[in-house]
């Protein structure tokens, strides 16, 4: 394991990477008539945990240069409670992305970033931001955009090279707005999303499932029972019942859920399934509060093949 370079600011970060894209080029990959070097950014908030592994393996294993950013950003955060109690990890984080083989952690102080305070002017998020997620949390995604916008820009490579940036497909919604900025608003970097990692029990990696006590990660299972419920019956052909899985995740007295849907995994559009077998890919989605904690969750549901 080697320990990553950790750059503290945005000028750093563009050198750091310029000259560590150049080492590759000049070592091989990116000589005259030879492919461009490639960069995977991976963006966190910290609290790393086995579903962020996923994204930097997914990362280390296309690209050429990976640079993983470290920063909780308040512009996300709907109250300042949520945003205080934030698990905050740096030491532990550097750790695990050494060991997952990132070259280079990007961990700003909130005044490089926000130099000027909160930002007068965002990413709006539109109307696939004011669904779901953006109903419980207003502004939230107008939050994200806006760091993820600032962060791809601080890591656009400066001579010619393969950019991708790498987001868990866990945040669902998060995903498809940023992939719709990114073609809306013509950034160069590639978008990679990569599936949820679960543990044993299928619970969904999260940085709040540490908020859990064994009690309610006990009644948090009955999330991806009701997901996975949904994804076999689509996938043997048998009509959604998409009524019988939320009331399965009503029965648990812990489980306050906000909603549980099925929708179209681009637009997110709800997708009238009721009582029919699945036509076309969907994706299952939720959120509920369990104890503590809000949980989201999802999974990609496939349509019988024929
Ligand atoms: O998914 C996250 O951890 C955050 O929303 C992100 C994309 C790093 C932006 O702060």
């Amino acid at each position: 394991m080697s320990t990553p370079r950790v750059l503290r600011t945005a000028a750093a970060l563009s050198e750091a990477i310029t000259d560590a894209l150049t080492a590759k080029a000049d070592g091989g990959t990116g000589g005259a008539g030879g492919p461009a070097p490639s960069l995977g950014l991976v963006p966190t908030m910290g609290a790393l945990h086995q579903g962020h592994r996923a994204l930097v393996d997914a990362a280390r294993a296309a690209n050429d240069v990976v640079v993983a950013s470290v920063f909780v950003n308040p512009l996300q955060f709907n109250d300042s409670e949520d945003l205080h109690r934030y698990p905050r990890t740096l030491e532990a984080d550097l750790e695990l992305l050494g060991d997952a083989g990132a070259d280079l952690v990007f961990a700003p102080s909130e005044a490089e970033v926000y130099p000027d305070g909160p930002p007068l002017v965002r990413i709006h998020s539109g109307e696939l931001g004011s669904r779901y997620e953006g109903r419980f949390r207003p502004g939230h995604f107008d939050g994200v955009l806006t760091v993820v916008a600032k962060l791809l820009h601080y890591a656009q490579p400066t001579l010619p090279a393969r950019y991708r940036a790498y987001f868990g497909q866990k945040d669902a919604q998060q995903l498809a707005l940023i992939r719709r900025m990114v073609m809306d608003l013509d950034f160069r970097a590639e978008i990679v999303g990569v599936p949820v990692v679960r543990g044993t029990d299928g619970l969904a990696e999260s940085s709040r499932n540490v908020f859990l006590d064994a009690e309610h990660r006990r009644a948090a299972t009955v999330l991806p029972q009701a997901l996975f419920a949904l994804q076999d019956q689509a996938r043997t052909g048998l009509p959604l019942d998409l009524a019988a899985a939320v009331a399965r995740v009503q029965a648990e007295p812990h489980v306050d859920l906000d909603y549980f849907d099925i929708v179209d995994p681009q637009t997110l559009q709800p997708l009238a399934t009721d009582g029919q077998p699945l036509r076309r890919p969907a994706l299952a989605l939720l959120a509920a509060r369990v104890g503590p904690v809000r949980l989201i969750d999802n999974l990609p549901l496939e349509p019988a093949a024929d």
